[in-house]
């Protein structure tokens, strides 16, 4: 299966669904190969370099972050108006569905956000988690599974964090967005292995990376920012992994297996550029979804449309390092060129990027 599917979750996909464990677990079919290598020479200089690099930047979740930090909620939610300004055309447009909310419901509403998006970077993160396990299992190289299984002790340190930082400083949690659900669903199921390398590691990642620093960049509290630095000094490490790897594989294919890597590049884009409805925020503060949606429909702003191109800019410059863009008669460049993302294709690439990034063990 190349394309993503555009619903949600369906029976046909053998996807469990999560009521048969009690909402708990949602169980995935994975059709992939496990495979061995009898292969142990040591021959991607690439990998090897990355792979010593993670081993000396690995870092403690539980000792080298201040957990002791007094988190002030409201604070926090002060230092990131700036992450919703692009809401503020609810606020002052005639016959705006939110024309009766105070000062005190939009300092309420951008709290619920950032817990809202915490929530799906720590999401997000069980999906790396899973895809970098499955990446050791059904990667052929050697180099390749060392550095995957790095990344797997990564991501379960990021998971951790999150997690304890949602439960512990902001008592708050949603659940994972039904966009970025189905896209994480879709990158598990399917059997080629550099699909889960393309769709996490430089499409889901990539947006990560970027959405990290921006939160980063907003973020006063000492915690949240320390927490925040470290995690991207590991993605950007993650996301160099999939641009090496697959950069030495697309190499190899024909036109019309990079044209199905095009067309799930653009689909797994569509998806995340999807994902930014916080339906269930506005649920919780009482105010019909639908509304608002249709609202920010008929009321465009510039600034958000801005704000949403600005996390494809790991992305676009990636996809151009592993040759998908132009691939062919260039089709992912004219689609991207239709969703505004294409503007980021000549900013730094992250196999070049990741040394720069690292706050744990910075370059001599
Ligand atoms: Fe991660
Ligand atoms: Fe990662």
């Amino acid at each position: 299966m190349t394309a993503i599917r555009s619903s949600n979750v369906d029976s046909s996909n053998e996807i469990l669904d999560s009521e048969t464990f009690d909402g708990v677990v949602h169980a995935i079919k994975n059709a992939g190969d496990a495979l061995f290598t009898w292969d142990y020479k040591r021959s991607r200089e690439g990998l090897i370099k990355l792979y010593e690099k993670a081993k000396t930047s690995q870092w403690n979740a539980s000792t080298d972050l201040p957990w002791e930090t007094e988190v002030d909620v409201d604070k926090l939610a002060k230092d990131l108006a700036a992450s919703v300004e692009r809401f503020n055309q609810l606020r002052d447009v005639d016959r705006s569905p939110l024309g009766s909310w105070k000062e005190k419901e939009w300092q309420h509403f951008t709290g619920e956000m950032q817990a809202w998006s915490l929530s799906q970077f720590l999401h997000g993160e069980q999906g790396a988690l899973i895809c970098t396990g499955l990446i050791t299992t059904t990667v052929p190289w050697i180099d390749a599974k060392y550095y995957a299984a790095t990344q797997v002790m990564d991501e379960a340190r990021h998971v951790e964090v999150f997690a304890r930082y949602l439960e512990e400083k902001l008592k708050n949690r949603y659940e994972i967005n039904p966009q970025l659900g189905s896209l994480l669903d879709e990158i598990i199921e399917d059997s080629r292995w550099d699909i889960t390398y393309l769709g996490m590691q430089i499409m889901v990642e990539g947006l990560a990376l970027a959405a990290f620093g921006f939160m980063h960049m907003l973020v006063n509290e000492p915690l949240l920012k320390r927490l925040l630095r470290y995690v991207m000094s590991d993605e950007a490490r993650h996301v160099a992994f999939g641009v090496l790897s697959l950069k030495e594989f697309y190499s190899g294919l024909n036109s019309k297996e990079i044209r199905e890597r095009q067309e799930f590049a653009y689909e797994a884009a569509l998806r995340l550029k999807n994902r930014f409805f916080a339906q269930d925020v506005w649920e919780r503060l009482g105010v019909e979804p639908k509304k608002i949606l249709e609202f920010l429909k008929n009321n465009p702003d510039p600034g958000e449309e801005m704000f949403q191109s600005m996390l494809f800019s790991k992305i676009v410059p990636n996809c151009r390092k592993l040759g998908l863009l132009d691939a062919g008669d260039g089709w992912l460049r004219v689609k991207f060129e239709e969703i505004g993302i294409i503007q980021y294709e000549h900013f730094i690439d992250t196999s070049e990027e990741y040394a720069l990034l690292d706050a744990v063990s910075p370059p001599s």
